[in-house]
């Protein structure tokens, strides 16, 4: 797929986002991000996205009555061609999984289809992990349809469990690899 403008929707710290915007500013991504969408109107993704000049918008159920409708308007007038999840905590309303069929990707940081699914988000994940013993996590680049972290597996890459890992560690440690392999998969135009 040929792309040069993503959306990326994301609800809290943005660092994913941040690596994208980087990796476009640099050349690694041959694309820009040309809107950026948070549920949360006070999410870091938003004021990185403002600082960088990029149009950030707060949608969600309290500012619109027509959520899918709203959020389509908004990609549409920013000519996005792919949306990128990049932490974002809401399901995608079905008109825009139509609309962007094969057009959606998200972002998660376990091997999946390990420790996926409903509530499996954020420092829950990396507990999970280290309550199962696991010696390796990882994370998954997956496209996204009606249900949390499924739909087709595009790329994978693990990272190591210490013995001595909190769920804090083991966060900092993928979440330092999601930035470096966000734009590797990026940068083939997927
Ligand atoms: C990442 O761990 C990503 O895998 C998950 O949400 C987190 C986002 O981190 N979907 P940040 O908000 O980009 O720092």
């Amino acid at each position: 797929m040929n792309y040069k403008n993503i959306a990326v929707f994301a609800s809290h710290g943005g660092s994913d986002l941040q690596a994208i915007i980087d990796g476009c500013k640099s050349g690694s991504i041959n694309a820009r991000v040309c809107v950026v969408i948070s549920n949360n109107s006070t999410s870091m993704a938003l004021q990185r996205a403002k600082k960088e000049g990029i149009p950030a918008l707060h949608i969600s159920t309290s500012t619109t009555a027509t959520l899918a409708e709203t959020t389509l308007e908004a990609l549409t007038a920013h000519n996005a061609d792919i949306i990128f999840l990049a932490g974002y905590l809401k399901k995608i309303p079905s008109e825009i999984l139509v609309a962007y069929e094969n057009r959606i990707f998200n972002i998660h940081p376990s091997l999946l289809p390990k420790y996926g699914g409903k509530g499996m988000h954020g420092i829950n994940v990396h507990a999970a992990v280290i309550d199962a013993g696991e010696t390796e996590t990882g994370i998954t680049i997956h496209r996204v349809t009606a249900e949390y972290d499924q739909g087709d597996i595009l790329a994978q890459k693990k990272v190591p469990v210490h013995p001595t890992d909190t769920p804090e560690t083991l966060a900092a440690r993928v979440l330092q690899q999601e930035h470096i392999f966000l734009v590797e998969f990026l940068s083939k135009n997927p």
